[in-house]
């Protein structure tokens, strides 16, 4: 009987759970979309239960429908959205909805992380507080819901409550503890100074474990629920950072990926914590044991695409709008996006900012509009490559994962504007690949994720930048980057505005 791992990629508009084989072929994927919450400009929500339901469902398919025998599904593993606050009673039971990394509603309690501890905060974390950690979620809790806050006796982050409810025990991997920044990133463990300072019990942080640790089998409740069986073994995991990094075999020193998933990410592997961006770009942990990362994250990167396409353009499919946008001329026939629609991370870590076309004109099209949005996306990254740059830490090659790797438009598109080569997959599968890595890893098919890597990640075309597009490119970027200090005041004051 053939034998298959699991990787459970739990995003934030659906879960996408793959089953492969020891070559890193793809058996069966099954995926289930459910809805986010935003009651309030800034406020990002979801339901625990559905993201269970959803890979519970995804999986049942996987051995009802695809016909994998359940024996032959040996491990599983996780790739999960970063940040999310998963409160829990001392029952183990949800206390109320998940805030997700995208939720801005923060700012005044990052303000008094900052406030308190200073460059204190990024020498223990690695990170300036940012409205997405998991931190400021848990002091605006406190502070706003005390009722809740009172019962709440531990919290979790997004794939470490999926993995509970499988397995029954609660637990998190160094790679997503870092994003809660409550983690000593130097020393590994929860930081009693950070702890002690904002006033929350270390008995609330959960155990930790390496991503490639064995958290435990599934468990008899779950296997009856999903049609597993309680052979299965399953692995701690990663943030979905971590294990796209993983999956693009970033995984030794010099390489970078560029990731468009909702939010989109530029990542550099680090050998260890030393390296210092004064919290310029953020600083976790990897999968691989003791390594670690940087990135700077665009909030809404596939999310703007997908917002334009959502609202602009449903007469057409997701294809046809790329192909018509790669049809239009550089640079949109003078249109800029910028995709601060949810607010920005990296370079401005700035919640209140938001989005803007500018230099509408009359001669555009739709598809001017889907490109400029691309552009805009693009162009962000550019941005975190920029602090890289600043810092001295430069790089030949991009390995790209996701929504900007499936057009070949795109790939060039990353390519013209980093004035970089820029490397696609032969079977990209962005953080669920990784995920699966991670259990293959764990269950000893391979020694480590590098060997892991040498028979799954295979790298395929490779996009060089072409000179005159660069040309073209460089000098929109230098209008691009004025956009944020010409439009910073005015977001702030319509989003006022609004609020009143
Ligand atoms: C990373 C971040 C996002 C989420 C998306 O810091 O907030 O990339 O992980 O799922």
């Amino acid at each position: 009987m053939d034998e298959y791992v699991i990787g459970v990629d739990l995003g934030t508009s659906s879960v996408k759970v793959s089953a492969m084989d020891r070559k890193g072929q793809i058996a069966a994927q099954e995926s289930y979309e459910y809805p986010l919450h935003q009651p309030q400009p800034g406020y990002s929500e979801q339901d625990p239960a559905d993201w269970v339901k959803g890979a519970t469902s995804d999986i049942k398919r996987l051995i009802e429908d695809d016909g994998l025998p359940a024996e032959s599904i040996k491990a599983v593993s996780y790739a999960g959205q970063m940040h999310g606050l998963v409160l829990l009673d001392a029952a183990g039971k949800v206390l109320r909805p998940a805030i997700l990394w995208n939720d801005t509603r923060t700012t005044k309690q990052c303000q008094e992380i900052e406030a308190k501890l200073g460059h204190r905060f990024i020498e223990l974390t690695g990170n300036r507080p940012l409205e997405g950690f998991t931190l400021p979620k848990l002091l605006w809790v406190k502070e706003n819901e005390p009722a809740i806050w009172q019962r709440a006796a531990s919290f979790l982050l997004p794939k470490d409550y999926v993995r509970y409810q499988m397995t029954g025990k609660q637990g998190m991997d160094y790679s997503d503890a870092t994003g809660t920044v409550l983690l000593d990133i130097k020393k590994r463990q929860w930081s009693k100074e950070l702890c002690d300072t904002f006033d929350i019990p270390l008995s609330m942080c959960p155990p930790l474990m390496e991503s490639i640790d064995l958290a435990g089998n599934i468990s008899a409740d779950y296997a009856q629920q999903s049609g597993l069986t309680t052979a299965t073994k399953v692995f701690a995991g990663a943030g979905d950072n971590a294990a796209g990094a993983v999956g693009a075999g970033i995984l030794q020193p010099g390489m970078v990926m560029s990731s468009i998933g909702t939010s989109g990410v530029v990542l550099k592997y680090e050998a260890d914590a030393n390296n210092d961006y004064h919290g310029a770009v953020q600083y976790e942990c990897h999968a691989i044991p003791g390594t670690y990362y940087s990135m700077g994250v665009t909030l809404s990167a596939g999310n703007s695409l997908n917002w334009f396409k959502h609202h602009f353009a449903t007469d057409i499919d997701f294809n046809t709008m790329v192909e018509r946008a790669s049809k239009r001329p550089l640079g949109a026939n003078g249109l800029l996006f910028t995709p601060y629609i949810d607010g920005e991370r990296a370079p401005y870590a700035d919640a209140d900012i938001r989005g803007s076309f500018i230099g509408v004109d009359n001669m555009q099209t739709r598809d001017d509009f889907a490109r400029a949005v691309m552009e805009g996306i693009t162009f962000s990254f550019r941005d975190v490559m920029n602090i890289y740059q600043q810092n001295g830490q430069d790089f030949e090659t991009v390995v790209a994962i996701g929504g900007g790797a499936k057009s070949e438009f795109w790939l060039q598109l990353q390519a013209d504007i980093f004035n970089k080569e820029v490397v696609a997959l032969t079977n990209e599968q962005g953080p669920g690949l990784g995920a699966a890595m991670i259990a293959a890893t764990g269950l000893g098919w391979f020694t480590s994720l590098q060997e892991c890597a040498k028979a799954f990640v295979h790298f395929g075309k490779h996009y060089l930048p072409e000179e005159k597009a660069v040309e073209r490119y460089n000098s929109l970027y230098e209008i691009y980057r004025q956009v944020y200090g010409q439009t910073k005041q005015m977001s702030h004051q319509l989003l006022q505005w609004r609020r009143a």
